[in-house]
C-alpha cells in the first residue's frame, strides 16, 4: 500500500467544526443525523425503502425493497414503475414552475435563465423530436456535447421516453466516440457544430464525422444543435439540425413509464484493461442517491444557487448537474468553459454575479485558481457562497486550506466527497452542519452506506493501517453492471470477500476517529486533473504507432494535475541517444491526443531498448513508477530478467 501517503496525510490533524451561522439554518443538524444512520442500521431495507417513497415520485409503487436474489446484480424498489425526467420536472411545476432551474454563461459571455416551466417544455418538444426519428425505449443515444443547457435537455429527453443515454466526453477523439458508439450499438447521436472552449471552437461535429466515417453502422440519425455557426458538412439523409427535428413537435410528452432498474444511462470511464467499461445506471436507486446526496451533503435549501463545475461527460454531472439539482427543485449554474478564459477569475466572476452559494469543483482546478494566487478571487464579492465542495481525486492540505481561506472566507464548510462513477453518488462525505472536518480527508460514510477499509480476507485493519476500501452493503445507486458483460462486472468489482463486497478499487485508511482518507488506487488506472485514465489505455493507444515496439505507463505525482503521465517506449528502431528525441515525443503525445483525447498525453516520455519485466513477462510497474518519481530502487531486482535496464532507465548508462 501506498506508504508515503499514509506519512503524508498523517502529519495533518487540523481540524475545523462547523461555523454556526450555517448550523442554524441547515437540513441535517446533529440529532437528525443520528437518528438517520441508527435507522440504517436497524434496518438497512426498510431505511432506504422509506426513503424512496419519501423522495420519488413512483407510478407504481413498489413492494419490495432489495431483490439479492441474483447478487452481485442487486436490484432495489424492482417492481416499482417511476420516470426520472418526471421527477425532475414535471414534479417541479406545481411549486417551482417560475423558479430559474438553469442559468446558464457560455464561454463567450452569453447569458441564459431558464425557468423550471420552460425547461419542461424544451424536454418535451425534443422528446417528441426524438420519438420522430425513431428512438423508442431502450434504445441507446449517444451525447457528444458541448457543456450547454442543451446537453441537458438532451439528457432529459432521453430519460423522458426511456431511451438510454450515453454521454462521452466533448475532449475525447474520434476514435474513443466511435468504441463508445459500437459498444452501445447507439441508434442516434446527439452533438454539435462545435463547443467554446479555451478561447476556441471546439470542432464536435467534424469529430464525429471522423467516428462515423468507419464503422457505427447502428447509426441511423445525427441530430445538431447550431451553438458556433463553424463550417461543418450534414450528411443527407443522416444528419438533421436540432431547430429542424424539433418543428412542428408538440410541448406534451408524457413520460414513460420504467420499472426502477431499467437503465437510465450508460457512462464509460477506464478500467485496468485495455477497453473502457459501459458502467450501467438504475433509473430509481440512481436518482434516490442523487437526491438523499443533493439534501444531506450539499444541504440544498429553497434559495440556494448551486454550481457543479463538472462536464455532463463525467459521472458527477450526471448526478449533480443533470438530475440531483433539478430532482430536488434546485437553480444552478452550468458553464460552458474553462476556468481561465479570460483569465484565472472566471469562476469567481461567475460566483459574484449569479449569486452561487454551493460550489463544487475538482482539486485540480482549485490548485491551478490558488497559482494565479489570491488577488484575483479577492476582486470579486464571493460573500454568497456559503458551502464549498471537492469531487474527484483527493485534495491536498495546503488546496484545502488555501479553498477554506480565501475562497470560503473560512465561513463555509468543505465537503470533500469520496464517489465514483460507479457508485452514482457521494459515499463518504462530511455533513456540513455536522462533521468536523480535517483538511486531505473525505470523512465517514454517509447513513446507509457501509464503508469500511479491510485487509485480503475482509477483515477490518488496524487504525491508520492502508488496506482495501470496500462497501459492505449494497446501496440503491450501486452500478447495476458493465452494459454487455456481467463477466467482467463479477470479476472487476466483486472479486475477493466470497462476492460480498463491492471492491472501489482505491486504497484507504481510517484514523482514530474513523475518518476515511483514501491513498489512492490500487489498480492500474491513473488519476489525471481527476479524470480517470486506464494505464493499458494509454499503453495500446502508444503501441499501435508504427514506430512503437512497446509501451509501458505510470503516474508521476504532479503538483497541479495530482498525477501525470508518464510513459516509457521502447521504439522499434535503436533507442534515441541518452533515451530523449523530441520530436519523436511530440509525434507520439499527437498520437495519443488522436486515439484517445488530449487528456492522455503523455507529460514525459522515455525512450529505452527494454522494460523491466519479471522473468515471466510481467512488467515491473513498480520500479518505473519509483523512477519516474526520481526515487532510488531499494527493492530487490534480483529477479528480473533484465536487470541492466534499469540504468537506462535512470539515466545512468
Ligand atoms: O480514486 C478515487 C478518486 O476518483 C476515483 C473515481 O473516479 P471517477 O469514477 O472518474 O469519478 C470521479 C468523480 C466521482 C475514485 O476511485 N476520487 C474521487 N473522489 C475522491 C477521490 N479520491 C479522493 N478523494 C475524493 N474525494
Amino acid at each position: 500500500m501506498a506508504q508515503n501517503n499514509i506519512q503524508s496525510t498523517l502529519m495533518e490533524n487540523r481540524q475545523f467544526p462547523p461555523c454556526e451561522s450555517f448550523y442554524k439554518t441547515a437540513t441535517l443538524t446533529p440529532k437528525n443525523l443520528d437518528a438517520l444512520y441508527a435507522k440504517a442500521a436497524e434496518d438497512h431495507e426498510a431505511f432506504w425503502g422509506d426513503l424512496a417513497k419519501q423522495e420519488i415520485d413512483w407510478i407504481k409503487p413498489f413492494t419490495k425493497v432489495l431483490d439479492d436474489s441474483n447478487a452481485p446484480f442487486y436490484k432495489w424498489f424492482v417492481d416499482g414503475e417511476m420516470n426520472v425526467s418526471y421527477n425532475c420536472l414535471d414534479k417541479q411545476l406545481a411549486e417551482n414552475a417560475d423558479k430559474t432551474a438553469i442559468i446558464f454563461e457560455g464561454e463567450p459571455g452569453d447569458v441564459q435563465h431558464i425557468t423550471y416551466r420552460e425547461l419542461h417544455q424544451k424536454v418535451c418538444v425534443f422528446a417528441n423530436a426524438l420519438k420522430a426519428q425513431g428512438v423508442t425505449k431502450g434504445d441507446r443515444v449517444v451525447i457528444y456535447m458541448p457543456m450547454i443547457s442543451e446537453a441537458i435537455i438532451a439528457m432529459q429527453a432521453c430519460a423522458r421516453i426511456g431511451a438510454i443515454h450515453s454521454v462521452v466526453f466533448g475532449g475525447f477523439s474520434a476514435g474513443a466516440l466511435k468504441d463508445r458508439i459500437e459498444d452501445t450499438q447507439a441508434k442516434v447521436m446527439i452533438t454539435a457544430d462545435g463547443g467554446h472552449r479555451g478561447g476556441k471552437t471546439i470542432p464536435l461535429k467534424n469529430t464525429a464525422d471522423q467516428a462515423l466515417s468507419d464503422g457505427c453502422e447502428t447509426i441511423q440519425t445525427v441530430i445538431v444543435f447550431k451553438r458556433c455557426g463553424n463550417d461543418i458538412t450534414m450528411q443527407q439523409g443522416r444528419d438533421i439540425w436540432w431547430h429542424d427535428a424539433e418543428q412542428g413537435q408538440s410541448t406534451d410528452c408524457k413520460a414513460e413509464p420504467m420499472r426502477a432498474s431499467d437503465p437510465l444511462f450508460l457512462l464509460y470511464t477506464s478500467g485496468s484493461t485495455g477497453t473502457p467499461k459501459g458502467i450501467q445506471h438504475s433509473s430509481a436507486g440512481y436518482l434516490l442517491n442523487a437526491i438523499t446526496t443533493m439534501r444531506w451533503v450539499f444541504d440544498i435549501q429553497e434559495k440556494d444557487v448551486f454550481w457543479c463545475t463538472a462536464d455532463v461527460g463525467w459521472v458527477t454531472g450526471h448526478t449533480y448537474v443533470t438530475y440531483g439539482p433539478l430532482a430536488t427543485g434546485a437553480t444552478m449554474v452550468v458553464y460552458e468553459g474553462v476556468p481561465t478564459v479570460p483569465d484565472a477569475g472566471r469562476f469567481w466572476d461567475i460566483c459574484s454575479r449569479h449569486g452561487v452559494t454551493i460550489f463544487y469543483t475538482a482539486p485540480t482546478a482549485i490548485r491551478a485558481l490558488m497559482k494565479a494566487g489570491d488577488d484575483i478571487p479577492r476582486r470579486y464579492d464571493l460573500s454568497h457562497l456559503r458551502l464549498l465542495g471537492s469531487v474527484g481525486e483527493p485534495i491536498n492540505p495546503e488546496a484545502w486550506m488555501w479553498y477554506h481561506r480565501v475562497i470560503g472566507q473560512e465561513r463555509c464548510p468543505i465537503v470533500d466527497t469520496w464517489w465514483q462513477t460507479e457508485t452514482g453518488a457521494h459515499m463518504i462525505a462530511p455533513v456540513p452542519a455536522v462533521t468536523v472536518t480535517k483538511p486531505g480527508s473525505c470523512t465517514r460514510a454517509l447513513p446507509g452506506i457501509d464503508a469500511a477499509v479491510v485487509d485480503e480476507q475482509g477483515q477490518e485493519i488496524e487504525t491508520n493501517q492502508g488496506g482495501y476500501l470496500v462497501i459492505r452493503k449494497p446501496w440503491p445507486a450501486m452500478i447495476q453492471t458493465i452494459w454487455g458483460d456481467d463477466q467482467r462486472y463479477k470479476d472487476t468489482y466483486w472479486p475477493y470477500f466470497d462476492g460480498k463486497y463491492y471492491l472501489a478499487g482505491d486504497s484507504a485508511r481510517r484514523d482514530e476517529e474513523g475518518y476515511f482518507w483514501i491513498m489512492g488506487r490500487i489498480d492500474d488506472v491513473l488519476n489525471v486533473s481527476g479524470h480517470r485514465l486506464g494505464t493499458m489505455e494509454i499503453e495500446s493507444a502508444l503501441a499501435a504507432h508504427p514506430a512503437v515496439a512497446e509501451a509501458a505507463v505510470v503516474g508521476k505525482p504532479h503538483d497541479i494535475k495530482g498525477e501525470s503521465i508518464f510513459a516509457y517506449v521502447v521504439l522499434k528502431a535503436e533507442r534515441p541517444e541518452n533515451g530523449i528525441d523530441d520530436e519523436m515525443t511530440n509525434e507520439l503525445r499527437a498520437w495519443v491526443a488522436k486515439q484517445i483525447g488530449a487528456i492522455a498525453k503523455p507529460d514525459d516520455i522515455r525512450y529505452a531498448d527494454n522494460l523491466p519485466k519479471t522473468r515471466s513477462g510481467k512488467i515491473m510497474r513498480r520500479l518505473l513508477r519509483a523512477i519516474a518519481k526520481g526515487e532510488e530502487i531499494t527493492q530487490d531486482t534480483s529477479t528480473l530478467e533484465n536487470e541492466s535496464i534499469l540504468l537506462q532507465l535512470q539515466g545512468k548508462a
